[in-house]
């Protein structure tokens, strides 16, 4: 299963493929964590994704495609993937088919998870995740037992630096500039499953898992 899951900022994207990857053993590839993991060691990429970042903007294109493209062509990937944040402009999204034909292959579903605004700036204001394990929590809808603290492992629960105001209305904006003509894309292409995300995260993934099963 070749899968591409799309939404805007705070739509459940992470938490669906949480729950995709442990039901169907996807390789699970976010540009997001990608990005955030290089800044977090300081990389050069990380020194050069980080300034987009903070802004609420796109990384370059070229830079983005290339990361993907060499995860796409690691062995693990070649029975299956779940894209996550990717591709998020049309010169993504050719890249994507371009890389994807050298190897017979092609996006087989793009699941677009659907939000009112409202709700995701509630969700990305109140996100808070661990900074050893990663688990992702809510401080309105899905709080830790234990304030600040990871239910999982003890870690500290801290907030990402783009879950702030400004920053959080740039990419929302961004999303809807750049990124959200990749639905007429996706739908062209016949390959479009819109869900709506603004239900129990048990909920949305019950539809999706019944999409992945059918195809
Ligand atoms: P990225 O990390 O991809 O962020 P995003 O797309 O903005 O998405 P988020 O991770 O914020 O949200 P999500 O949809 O995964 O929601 P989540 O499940 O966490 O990208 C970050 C940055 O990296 C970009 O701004 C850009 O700079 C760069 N970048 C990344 N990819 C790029 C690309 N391809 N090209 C160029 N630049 C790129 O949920 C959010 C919150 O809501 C959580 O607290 C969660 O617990 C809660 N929640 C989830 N589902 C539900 C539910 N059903 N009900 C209640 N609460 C819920």
């Amino acid at each position: 299963m070749n899968i591409v899951l799309m939404g805007p900022p705070g739509a459940g994207k992470g938490t669906q493929a949480d729950f995709m990857k442990a039901e169907f053993s996807l390789p699970h590839i976010s540009t997001g964590d990608i990005f955030r993991e290089a800044v977090s060691q300081g990389t050069e990429l990380g020194k050069k994704a980080q300034e987009y970042m903070n802004a609420g903007k796109l990384v370059p294109d070229e830079l983005t495609i290339a990361i993907v493209e060499e995860r796409l062509a690691r062995k693990d990937c070649l029975q299956g993937f779940l894209l996550d944040g990717f591709p998020r402009t049309t010169v993504q999204a050719e890249a994507l088919k371009r890389v994807l034909q050298k190897t017979g292959r092609k996006v087989e579903a793009a699941i677009n998870i659907s939000v009112p605004q409202d709700i995701l700036i509630a969700r990305l204001s109140g996100r808070i995740s661990c900074k050893e394990c990663k688990t992702v929590y809510n401080t309105s809808y899905s709080p830790p037992t234990r304030p600040g603290i990871c239910d999982k492992c003890g870690g500290e629960l801290i907030q990402r630096s783009d879950d702030r105001g400004e920053t959080v209305k740039n990419r929302l904006l961004v999303y809807q500039e750049q990124t959200s003509p990749l639905l007429d894309y996706y739908d062209k292409h016949k390959v479009l499953y819109n869900i709506d995300g603004n239900r129990d995260s048990r909920e949305v993934f019950y539809e999706i898992k019944e999409i992945l099963q059918g195809l």
